[in-house]
């Protein structure tokens, strides 16, 4: 596995999650000026942290979310492994609107502003809304879940999510019968999030399911994690998380979900579709230009395991699949 280093992950200053071929692209279309990505990601930046902070930076609290956080275990899914510490899950991320190392967004995706926030959730359903996600929350059933989340760099995280399933929201909109999936968006403010300052790249991020993948008991919507509200490096206020696919169909800061007839374009298909397909379900058997799919390492304790298909979550998916 020659991509897989050893030392401690929080440690590691990476940019293999830039896909070569996205990198190559960038080139071509910056050709005849003195631009690099490094460069540009660096004009946009700064030299950027090397190190995470001393001290995590504090999450925001509102009166209800004390009320919400920590909600009870589900006991119904379990973990093979140690869960992560905090302290690296919070400082490993990916969250390209912030950065392209890891350790960018825990820094700088402290700037999004995410009170008050607007979700609007709407297109092929008969009650479409806009929803403050304080009254959203409101009105959700909490719980918190033990997942496995697997990043298609071979990397994986276990945390403890706090949130309801995605089809609890679906159903309070009531999606029409010819909706066959679900289109996701995350904000756009550039201004803000400096990597959507990147023009060539098509911000802002989407993600997409099929509305059968939606309505999974798995899928679901987290506005926390570590029994606390999500910090903004996770993906504040709200994110996706769809453990048995791999970790960049798991969209954060959502703004918008459209239910429609047609299967939505994604950000990582739209830079590369021959490395990251709509579906992107963990398969070992099949490998990624870069990065073999065998073998995962968790981060913080470097331990290897097998990757298993469907992420360990055969049970719960496979007759999506059939
Ligand atoms: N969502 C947005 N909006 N922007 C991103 O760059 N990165 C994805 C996903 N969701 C990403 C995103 C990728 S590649 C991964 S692996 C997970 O978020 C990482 O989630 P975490 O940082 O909470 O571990």
């Amino acid at each position: 596995m020659p991509h897989i280093h050893l030392k401690k992950a929080w440690s590691m200053s990476e940019n293999l999650a830039t896909p070569e071929s996205v990198y190559l692209r960038r080139r071509e279309f910056l050709k005849g000026t003195a631009l690099t990505t490094a460069a540009t990601v660096g004009a946009l930046y700064g030299c950027g942290p090397s190190s995470p902070p001393n001290v995590l930076p504090e999450v925001e609290w509102s009166e209800l979310g004390k009320s919400i956080y920590p909600a009870k275990r589900n006991p119904n899914y379990e973990l093979d492994r140690p869960m992560t510490p905090e302290k690296i899950a919070s400082t490993y991320n990916n969250f390209y609107e912030f950065g392209a190392d890891k350790i960018d967004p825990v820094h700088y995706a402290q700037k999004l502003k995410i009170r008050p926030w607007a979700l609007d959730v709407g297109g092929l359903v008969n009650k479409p809304k806009t929803f403050d996600m304080d009254d959203l929350l409101k009105t959700m059933p909490f719980e918190e879940r033990l997942y496995r989340l697997r990043c298609v760099e071979a990397w994986a995280m276990a945390v403890p999510w706090t949130g309801f399933p995605l089809k609890e929201l679906l159903k309070q909109v009531e999606p029409k019968p010819e909706a066959t999936h679900v289109r996701f968006e995350t904000f756009y403010t550039p201004f803000t999030a400096q990597g959507q300052l990147a023009f060539w790249e098509p911000w802002p991020y989407v993600e997409g399911l099929t509305l059968k993948e939606a309505m999974n008991e798995l899928t679901f919507l987290a506005s926390g994690i570590y029994g606390h509200p999500l910090p903004k490096q996770h993906g504040a206020p709200i994110r996706l998380v769809v453990p048995w696919k791999y970790g960049f169909k798991s969209i954060k800061s959502i703004v918008k979900i459209d239910l429609v007839n047609y299967r939505p374009a994604t950000f990582w298909n739209t830079l590369q579709g021959l490395e990251y397909d709509f579906t992107a379900n963990v398969d070992p058997r099949i490998p990624h230009p870069r990065w073999p799919q065998i073998r995962e390492k968790m981060i913080g304790t470097g331990n290897i395991h097998p990757t298993l298909l469907y992420n360990g979550y055969e049970k719960f998916v496979a007759n999506l699949y059939l």
